[in-house]
């Protein structure tokens, strides 16, 4: 049976970490409140755009896998901090890795977008369109996030991370399993950046200005029943409980939200993944991110079945089941690195600050 296994897997952090402390200095807040709010520690800030901290993660993904970049057939960057809509962000990491072969698809469900990437994917694998694929989830936000606004500042961080697919013809089940995706489009206000998107333009909007519309306590409920709902469904088309699963691996948004799904759906605190601390949420980054971590951590064991809950922007949700092969070391690995970074990030989203108080929208 033609299955679409992920054989590759890479991240790409930046150096720079900006802690509670860092945020402490830009407005009223402090490391007790976000920590036990959040489960937040620090926040990576990228000083290169979202293609070239794809490229990073996707070249050491390939080297994983023990393959050439021409030999890609599909790129795939799930992502809602694009460089550029037109020409899309996808065709600068095929042109950075020399994927000369590979079609490039940019793909945005807001902070499940990494997810719906390895769905898509996945589905094009086993129907034959393509034979391989690169997805990547990744995200730069500090550039449009309001650093004046302490409700979200504190929430967000930048980071990539990847995955390489390919078919395989197998008995062996591997690859997602099942899997369930949604969309609860009449919350779709209660959290979107004003300020981003065409229809802005012309309208006298202040360049590089955004207001974020953030309702953190009903994303928080909803978070948890739309996640809740999507893993009963995708555990239910397999016939199985969260017993058979072997781990969870949920986006990590809040750590109060992890905690209530894991409590509803009765997944015990060993069987959790959680690196929130490490990075707040990196949106589309924040699931494949904490998989590939997982991995190298050896969390994740040949043959395991991970249950993955993911929610975003939209509100878009998604829970899928994958079957992890039976490799789980690298077959090779990469010397590629980000370039040296000469700012700290705390200088780096001060001048974003300093961009909103001039220009307020
Ligand atoms: C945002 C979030 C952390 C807020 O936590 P909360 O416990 O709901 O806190 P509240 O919003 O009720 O605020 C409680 C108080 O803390 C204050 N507060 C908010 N942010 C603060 C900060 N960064 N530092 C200190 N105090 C803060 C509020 O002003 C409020 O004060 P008040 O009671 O005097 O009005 C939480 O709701 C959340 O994680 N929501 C979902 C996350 C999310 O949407 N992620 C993105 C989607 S992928």
């Amino acid at each position: 049976m033609r299955q679409a296994a992920i054989t590759g897997w890479g991240k790409c952090a930046p150096d720079n970490i900006l802690s509670n402390d860092d945020l402490a200095t830009l407005f009223d807040t402090n490391d007790e409140w976000i920590t036990s709010r959040t489960g937040m520690k620090e926040r990576r800030i990228s000083h290169v755009p979202i293609s070239e901290l794809s490229h990073i993660a996707a070249a050491r993904a390939l080297a994983c896998a023990g393959v050439n970049a021409d030999d890609v057939d599909m790129i795939i960057l799930g992502s809602c901090s694009f460089d550029s809509q037109v020409p899309n962000s996808s065709s600068r990491i095929q042109q950075l890795l020399q994927a000369s072969n590979a079609a490039c698809m940019d793909l945005n469900t807001a902070c499940t977008s990494g997810m719906y990437a390895l769905s898509v994917a996945s589905a094009m694998i086993k129907a034959g369109t393509i034979n391989n694929a690169v997805i990547i989830g990744a995200e730069v936000i500090h550039p449009f996030m309001d650093w004046t606004d302490r409700n979200v500042a504190i929430l967000f961080g930048d980071g990539a991370a990847a995955f390489y697919l390919e078919a395989e013809d197998t008995e062996e089940n591997v690859g997602i399993q099942a899997e369930a995706l949604g969309c609860i489009a009449d919350s779709r206000d209660i959290l979107a950046v004003n300020g981003v998107g065409l229809k802005y333009a012309n309208q006298g909007w202040p360049l590089g200005t955004t207001l974020w519309d953030f309702e953190g306590r009903e994303i928080f409920k909803q978070a948890i029943t739309g996640m809740q709902s999507g893993c009963e469904k995708a555990l239910g088309k397999m016939g199985i409980s969260t017993s058979d699963v072997d781990i969870v691996i949920p986006h990590q948004a809040n750590l109060r939200i992890i905690e209530a799904l894991a409590q509803r759906l009765k997944v015990p605190n060993e069987k959790l993944f959680v690196n929130i601390h490490r990075y707040g949420n990196m949106s589309a980054a924040t699931a494949p991110m904490a998989i590939v971590e997982a991995v190298e951590e050896k969390h994740v064991t040949s043959g395991d079945l991970i249950l993955v809950p993911a929610f975003g922007a939209g509100l878009t949700w998604s829970a899928q089941l994958i079957r992890w092969g039976q490799r789980c070391e690298p077959i090779a690995t990469t010397d590629i690195a980000l370039p040296e970074c000469k700012e700290s990030a705390l200088d780096i989203v001060t001048r974003v600050a300093e961009t909103h108080l001039k220009n307020p929208a």
